[in-house]
């Protein structure tokens, strides 16, 4: 039994971190452990939980347990949970007890929650007290360890924690089940060391740790041989890449080294406006696989509340940087995070945001309204806000960002652009979706035969949130 500790996750040493090969080792009588039996992941969050849950499902399916979309038969189900906002906190609390009832009909269900509320001592001692019928929690760094954890929840019949708070290595081996056949997630980091005052991830995920470029250039030319079309670099805070590494090697070096393998799109997400070098603008604009789409989050536009998030840099700032962008790549598209109602913000503060809204005219943006979270700095500050006032100023803001991402859809009408055909559309009307080099949503009238092909697609239609095209 390990535990987590918000006093540990607190910590940053300077201990060096190892990258290891061969920490996922699955023993030879486990490997069979799930034969005859389903599993069912629900993953909530970023893209970080997708691709963890990419990895959870391949080392199950390294134990023989099979996948099923459908709750009602799963042997073992695991939720991969989120702490960024109360209401994931509280969607998953909620599923829990759906989860209950399923256990009660069907008693020998294995039931399990990781992820980021994993990594809170708050949500992991509420679960030892009231939640004792869940089987086992694993955290963010003990995913590689799940065979082992599992096993022992189901040969002692009991609870099973193990949630590492500290910092952790690099774990390179852990197995791979991805979702897509064209598009792949790839981490280059993990963990954050901004601290920004709101956010809970640099506790949950630990200390900033970049991968070695070696490891990501042979991930990125393996999809590349298995037919891979695009890959995302994810990170918390992408831009900081290489910082902790010994080498001088650093986002725009990773960037251009990827954009040399025959991969055809890169993205990368999420970058910070803090480390974003103008040596890694030229590397986008000198490289045509790097895609023409950034995700720069602002959070406020006010100046005092930007201060107060710990963000380090000032709205000017974000506008300079803003405005370098779009004279480098003016074909490009930007989107936003903007929070609302942070501890003390003003109708003056709110409206500075609105003001640089208005300025940047975003092709799309996040908007949240503040969450107070458990052991982050801002959840000790004078929150006066009404939750109505928080509630209006959210609906103000995303009229505005919404009528800004309707004006920037509609300079595509009639446009051919390049869309990689990822799949039928969710919509089932017998059309197909991909998106475009700029990230919009586009649904296609087309063949099957397309799917997992980057067509040229002339735009009939625009939308808010997506277009209608037809391939040229
Ligand atoms: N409350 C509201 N929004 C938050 N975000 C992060 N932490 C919080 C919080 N405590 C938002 C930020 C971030 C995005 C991923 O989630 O805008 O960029
Ligand atoms: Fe959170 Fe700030 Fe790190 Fe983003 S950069 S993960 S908002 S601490």
């Amino acid at each position: 039994m390990l535990v987590p500790s918000l006093k540990e996750a607190k910590i940053r040493t300077n201990k060096e971190v190892l990258t290891k090969t061969k920490e996922y080792i699955i023993k030879e009588n486990l490997k069979k452990l799930g034969v005859g039996k389903k599993y069912f992941v629900k993953t909530y969050g970023c893209q970080m939980n997708e691709h963890d849950s990419e990895n959870i499902k391949a080392i199950l399916e390294d134990m023989s347990y099979t996948s099923t979309d459908n709750i009602e038969e799963a042997d073992l189900i695991l939720l991969n949970t989120c702490a960024i906002r109360e209401n994931a906190h509280n969607k998953v609390f909620g599923y829990l007890g759906k989860i209950k009832h399923l256990k009660e009909e069907r008693p020998h269900i294995i039931a399990g929650i990781c992820g980021c509320m994993a990594q809170e001592e708050v949500v992991v001692n509420e679960i030892m007290k009231k939640y004792k019928w869940v089987d086992i929690v694993f955290g963010t760094h003990n995913i590689y360890n799940l065979p082992n954890i599992l096993n022992k929840s189901i040969e002692k019949k009991q609870q099973e924690i193990e949630v590492m708070s500290c910092e952790g290595n690099i774990i390179e081996n852990i197995p791979v089940k991805r979702d897509s056949k064209y598009k792949a997630w790839i981490n280059i980091m993990y963990g954050c060391d901004k601290f920004c005052t709101y956010c809970i991830v640099p506790y949950t995920r630990g200390k900033q740790r970049s991968r070695k470029k070696e490891f990501i250039l042979e991930e990125v030319n393996n999809l590349v041989k298995d037919g891979y079309k695009e890959v995302t670099l994810l990170g918390q805070n992408v831009n900081a890449y290489g910082k902790d590494l010994k080498e001088d090697y650093r986002m725009e070096n990773l960037l251009e080294d990827v954009a040399k393998t025959k991969i055809e799109r890169i993205r990368f997400v999420t970058s910070h406006p803090w480390d974003f070098t103008d040596k890694m603008i030229e590397v986008i604009k000198n490289n045509k696989n790097i895609m023409p789409y950034i995700h720069l989050p602002l959070q406020s536009g006010s100046n005092r509340i930007l201060k107060l998030m710990g963000r380090r840099y000032t709205k000017e700032d974000y506008l300079n940087l803003y405005y370098k962008l779009k004279k480098a790549l003016p074909y490009s598209s930007i989107t936003t995070d903007i929070i609302v109602g942070f501890p003390g913000e003003t109708e003056q503060d709110f409206q500075e945001t609105l003001d640089v809204v208005n300025e940047c005219k975003y092709d799309g943006a996040f908007t949240f309204i503040f969450s107070k979270r458990e052991g982050t700095p801002a959840s000790k500050m004078v929150d006066n806000v009404s939750i109505e006032v928080k509630n209006e100023r959210l609906q103000r803001l995303n009229k505005i960002i919404n009528q800004y991402s309707k004006e920037a859809n509609d300079k595509y009408l009639n446009k051919v652009v390049p869309v990689l055909i990822e799949d039928v559309s969710e919509k089932n009307n017998g059309t197909l979706m991909g998106y475009t080099d700029t990230m919009k949503l586009v649904n296609i009238v087309a063949d099957k035969k397309y799917i997992g092909t980057i067509q040229n697609v002339k735009i009939t239609d625009v939308k808010t949130w997506s277009m209608d095209g037809v391939i040229e």
